[in-house]
Parts: structure tokens; sequence; C-alpha cells
């Protein structure tokens, strides 16, 4: 038989029956177990994720199949048919850890190569770019997507109120307004890096570089309808959807293919090649294929691997790097400060989140520390003991800045709407007038002078998206 045992190991000698002062008496406080297990289940939720809490997640593999390593000396692409396990979560933005599934709502694309140089993680989205371009803005689109302080409720005239008065949003909310604003589940929608990275060749070279992952299931959406439909009968259901996939082997594959863009090219092109509300015309730096992302393996304990994983866009590998993108160099911070928050700051050494090569940073102690920490090897540096030393071989080229320190103004480019515009002109009809409905079902109830704002950014894009959004909102209020 298998004995239940307190935390400690000892036999629980009684799991029905409190200890109690005579069969009708009250509870002893020397009954430790019952203590211990009220006490630890008062302590099972931790903190959720700020932004992104709904997510789901798997373990796979990645697949070199193409040769890039003229671009970078990353060990994980070094030969076509090297493998480097993964970790993939995805996640709705908005909405709580127990929010349904399918909302309107960006998704989370984040996936971790274990490689025997460390950990590297994109920690993307399923669109290319994202509402704004400067990361002061961050914590106000979170307090605009989550409840209203007061009404404690979802405020459609916030979201509106924040998106419109960003006329630089209007690129995303165009793809989250679009028919790929609710995807049917995670395995039917494409990931994106969206930020600009970098790429350090084996010449000491810098590439700039974006990724992109691309579903191999093919894109496929809900409409609202639809959507409301389901969430009626599922709340999970693209948690279900994964999860029934991996175990039944119809393992979800995305491609993993770059834009690669040389280094001086930067100055030259028309737009600013690190702005995140911008896409790169694939026209110009068309997309090469590198390797082949597979989830074959459901997590044991979706709390251990899926609810403790903790992504950095600060991980990163000798090879890849950053780019000067503002919003890029805010998240390097905030996912590691994120991470002590939630998961303390022994957070690396959850098995999740460990690397699968042999790691020595020196950090000692702290919360929650398990195995060495100090111990048997030197806890400081410079030693006479030749311990872990860093690796000059992996300095990267200078990268050159220029400007005096100051809030520069990013509203000098006011190239808000091309973009959208070719975007909006790229739908079929169908797809244009589904833009037009979500956004009039999205934006109903409004106050006038913010719809008005979303109709004069869309009409700034393209007049036939404003005529098309400003018809669908009069349909809509019986006009
Ligand atoms: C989650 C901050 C922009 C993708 C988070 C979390 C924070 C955060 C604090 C919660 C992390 C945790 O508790 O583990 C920021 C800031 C941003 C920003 C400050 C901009 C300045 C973006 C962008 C993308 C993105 C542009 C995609 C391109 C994600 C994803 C997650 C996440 C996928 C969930 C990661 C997971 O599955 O654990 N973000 N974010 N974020 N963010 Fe961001």
């Amino acid at each position: 038989m298998k004995n239940l045992t307190t935390a400690a190991g000892a036999p629980v000698v009684d799991n029905q029956n409190t200890q109690t002062a005579g069969p009708r008496g009250p509870v002893l406080l020397q009954d430790v177990w019952h203590l211990e297990k009220l006490a630890h289940f008062a302590r099972e939720v931790i903190p959720e994720r700020r932004m992104h809490a709904k997510g789901s997640g798997a373990f796979g593999t990645f697949t070199v199949t193409h040769d890039i390593s003229q671009y970078t000396r990353a060990a994980l692409f070094s030969e076509v048919g090297k493998k480097t396990d993964i970790f993939m979560r995805f996640s709705t933005v908005a909405g709580e850890r127990g929010a349904a599934d399918a909302e309107r709502d960006i998704r989370g694309f984040a996936v971790k190569f274990y490689t025997e140089q460390g950990n590297w993680d994109v920690v993307g989205n399923n669109t290319p770019v994202f509402f704004f371009r400067d990361p002061l803005k961050f914590p106000d689109l979170n307090h605009v997507v989550k409840r209203d302080p007061k009404t404690n409720l979802r405020s459609a005239e916030n979201n509106w109120d924040f998106w419109t008065l960003l006329p630089e949003a209007l690129h995303q909310v165009t793809i989250v307004m679009s028919d790929r604003g609710i995807p049917k589940g995670y395995r039917h929608m494409h990931g994106f890096g969206s930020h600009t990275y970098s790429f350090i060749s084996p010449a000491n070279e810098r590439f700039w570089v974006k990724f992109h992952f691309v579903s191999q299931q093919g894109i496929e959406n809900l409409s609202d309808a639809e959507a409301t439909a389901l969430v009626g009968v599922d709340r999970e259901s693209s948690q279900r959807d994964l999860y029934d996939a991996i175990e039944n082997k119809d393992f979800p594959r995305w491609k993993l293919a770059v834009q690669i863009m040389p280094e001086a090219d930067a100055s030259k092109v028309p737009y600013h090649p690190f702005d995140l509300t911008k896409v790169w015309p694939h026209g110009d730096y068309p997309l090469i294929d590198v390797g082949v992302l597979e989830l074959n393996r459901n997590a044991e304990n979706y709390f251990a691997d899926v609810e403790q994983a903790a992504f950095s866009p600060a991980n990163v590998v000798p090879g890849v790097s950053f780019s000067p993108d503002k919003m890029l160099q805010s998240r390097l911070f905030s996912y590691g400060d994120a991470a002590r928050y939630r998961l303390g700051v022994n957070h690396h050494q959850i098995p999740v989140n460990a690397p699968k090569c042999p790691f020595h940073s020196y950090h000692r102690d702290g919360a929650m520390r398990i195995g060495a920490s100090g111990g048997e090897h030197t806890p400081y540096e410079p030693n006479s003991r030749g311990e872990w030393q860093e690796s000059p071989q992996f300095k990267e080229p200078p990268l050159s800045l220029e400007g005096a320190a100051d809030h520069w103004n990013h509203r000098v480019d006011t190239d808000y709407y091309s973009q959208p515009g070719n975007l909006f002109r790229l739908l079929t009809a169908e797809k244009k007038q589904l833009l037009f409905e979500n956004t009039a079902r999205a934006i109903y109830g409004v106050s006038k002078p913010v719809q008005e704002r979303h109709i004069y950014n869309c009409t700034q894009a393209d007049p036939a998206y404003g005529a098309g959004v400003a018809a669908a909102i009069a349909a809509l209020e019986g006009k």
C-alpha cells in the first residue's frame, strides 16, 4: 500500500476525522496534519501573469531544415537535421487565468529553445506588429484591456478611447478586428517574434532579423457568432484542441522562417526598421526557411510546467541578439522582473525554465534555492581555481549609436496609416465586410466622439475603410 504522509514524510494516521476533544468536541491544535493541509491549500495559488494569464503549453522539438549558418553562429542552427528540445506556451492577452479561450484578442506565442548554449526564448504574438512603439504605454494598455477599477467590468469605452488616441495602433487593431481576430485554436495561427532582433554571423557581422512561425495546420478562425456559441459550451476550446491533438499523436507543427536585413540597410529603408508598429514588406525581405517546430508531449502537470513557465526576451544565446527597438529594450527588463515577483528569484531552477546545459552564474542563495548555492563551487570570480570564466569569443561587433539623451518625440514620424491601409487593400471584399462588422460589434455602445475618432483613423488609412466601419456601426444601431 502507498502511504499518505505529511510534507515532512511522516505517515498520516487519519485523513477522514479531525482530532477533537471527545466525539462532539472542538478541534485540537495538535492535529498538525489538519493544520498543514489547510495551510498548504491556502497557498496553492500564485499570482497570475499580469498579461497573457490564460494559456496552454507543451513540449516538443525544433529541427533545422535549411542552413542559415552564414547569418548566425548560434549552435542550434549549426547543421541541417540538428534537433533542439523546445517548450511552447500560447495565451490570450486580456483575460484572467479563468477566461474563456475563444475571445477576440491577440494570442501569445512563446517558444523556449533549450540549446546547448543556454535557453533562447522568442516571446512573440500571433501578429507581426503591436499597438504602439513606446514602452511607457504598456501599463496603460494593460489597464484598458483589464477590468475598469470601479465597475469591475471590461470597458469597451476605455479600450477604444485609448486605442483611437494612438493612431499607430490602427495596424494592430485592424488585425485584431479582422477575420484572424479569433483563431479557432492555437494550432491554427501563425506566430511572430514581431520585434526586429539581430543575428551575429561566424564572421562577426550583424544582420537584423524577424522571426516567423508558419502554422502547418493552416489558418482557421471563428466568427463572432461561432465564438459566442462555442464559449457557451466550452470555455477551454484552445486548451482542449491542443491537448487532444498531442494526446492523439496529431502533432502540431510550425515552420520557422526568417527575414534578414543586412545591418547597413537599416538606415536606407523608407520605414523605421525598429518600429514595432511596422512590418518589413516580404517583397523587400523575403522569408527564408530555417526549420520546423513540432509539439509532441503534453505536460504531466499543468501547474509545474505551464503555469510556472517563465519566458523572457532577454534570454538569447550567442549568435542571436537584440536591436535598438525601444519596446524590446523595455521588455528585456520587464519579464525577468515579472518572474522574480511571480515565481521568485530562483525561477530559473524550476525544471521547465532550467537550461539543459551546465550553468554557472555565481548567483547564490535566495528564496527556494535548491541545488548548488556556492557549496562545493567557488562563489566568486576572479579566483585561483580556474572556475567559470567569461567567453570573450562571443563578443558582438560594436553597434554604432548616436544622439543626445532626451525624451525624443516619436510622433515626428507620422506614418501611422500607410501599412494598415495596405493591409486593408489586400483583404477580399468579404474579409473587408467582416472587418467592418467585427469592428462595429466591438465598438458598439462606445461614446460617439471615440467612434468618430476611430472612423477618422480608418479613413486616413483608406477612405473605404472609414466608410465601411461607419456604415456597419450605423447598421448595428438601426439607423
Ligand atoms: C507576458 C510585459 C510587449 C508577448 C508579459 C508579462 C509581462 C509583459 C510583465 C507577464 C510575464 C510573466 O508574468 O511571466 C510586456 C511589456 C511590453 C510587452 C512591458 C512592452 C513594452 C509584448 C510584445 C509581445 C509580448 C510586443 C509580443 C510580440 C508576451 C507573451 C507573454 C507576455 C507571449 C506571455 C509569456 C508566457 O507565455 O509566459 N508581458 N510585454 N509582450 N508578453 Fe509581454
